[in-house]
């Protein structure tokens, strides 16, 4: 072996591990405190399992993934907003109706197109420092210039000594126009960062445009291949289902 193939070993190796400890979690991010993304929350069980993370939109809507409603009735669900912590602080809030998009069909194999929930709470979200709706994202143009994108959620990280109980951020590239398969961002959002990403544990989660602060996707993930793939595409797109959005908000106001 030359100098050049023990180092690239050495790297994919490493690689590999980094892929294969990742049970399902956000991969190589920073810790977050949730007055920076205050519009982050997450879902639960209210026997106080973890299910998903979320978006606040409004005071009374919350976004996340179709694919967390599975096994779950919606009285069963709560949101916990106002915490970096997982299963513990900020507030809980009780969910008097779940909507899953129409077009999210196969629930035995998630996919990433129209993999949207939107949870209806009981109460009103009062906004403070720790607690803030996100703006969707409208004009898809102005995001096909190569930008980064924030995508969030709890989880175990690659050194086992960092705690999986802390909100974690990492920075992803976001892909020009089309993704691998060829869809374009109406569709889904696509990520370009080698050894970076994100994983089950995130399912739900918000991506937020790092450049306009505005919601672009909710986090979709099931490929085993956790924060290892060079290009990712398991960002639900919020351009696909904006008109959902406001139609389903519009249509249950109490
Ligand atoms: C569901 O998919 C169809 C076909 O792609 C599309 O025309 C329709 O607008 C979608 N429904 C919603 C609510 O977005």
């Amino acid at each position: 072996m030359n100098l050049k193939s023990i180092i690239l070993t050495l790297i994919l190796g490493l690689q590999l591990n980094f892929a294969r400890s990742e049970s399902g979690k956000i991969v190589g991010g920073e810790i977050m405190d949730i007055t920076n993304v205050p519009y982050f929350v997450s879902l639960e069980h209210f026997t106080r399992r973890f299910i998903c993370g979320g978006s606040i939109i409004s005071n009374f809507w919350v976004l996340s993934a179709a694919q967390c409603k599975v096994d779950v009735e919606e009285t069963d669900m709560r949101v916990r907003s106002g915490s970096s912590r997982r299963l513990s602080g900020g507030q809980v809030h009780k969910v008097l109706k779940a909507f899953i998009h129409p077009n999210y069909t196969d629930l035995e194999n998630p996919s990433t197109e129209y993999n949207f929930l939107m949870l209806k709470l009981v109460n009103p979200i009062i906004f403070d420092d720790k607690r803030q709706a996100i703006v969707l994202a409208v004009n898809p143009s102005m995001y096909k210039q190569s930008g980064s994108a924030l995508a969030l959620g709890f989880g175990k990280t690659e050194n086992p000594t960092q705690s999986s109980e802390i909100l974690r951020g990492v920075v992803l590239e976001l892909i020009n126009d089309y993704c691998n398969d060829g869809s374009s961002i109406l569709n889904k959002v696509c990520v370009k960062s080698p050894l970076k990403g994100v994983c089950a544990g995130d399912i739900g989660g918000p991506l937020e445009s790092i450049q306009f602060g505005t919601l672009l996707g909710v986090v979709t993930h099931n490929d085993h291949l956790c924060g290892h793939a060079v290009y990712a595409e398991y960002f639900g797109s919020i351009f696909l289902v904006n008109k959902w959005i406001y139609q389903t908000m519009d249509n249950n106001q109490d």
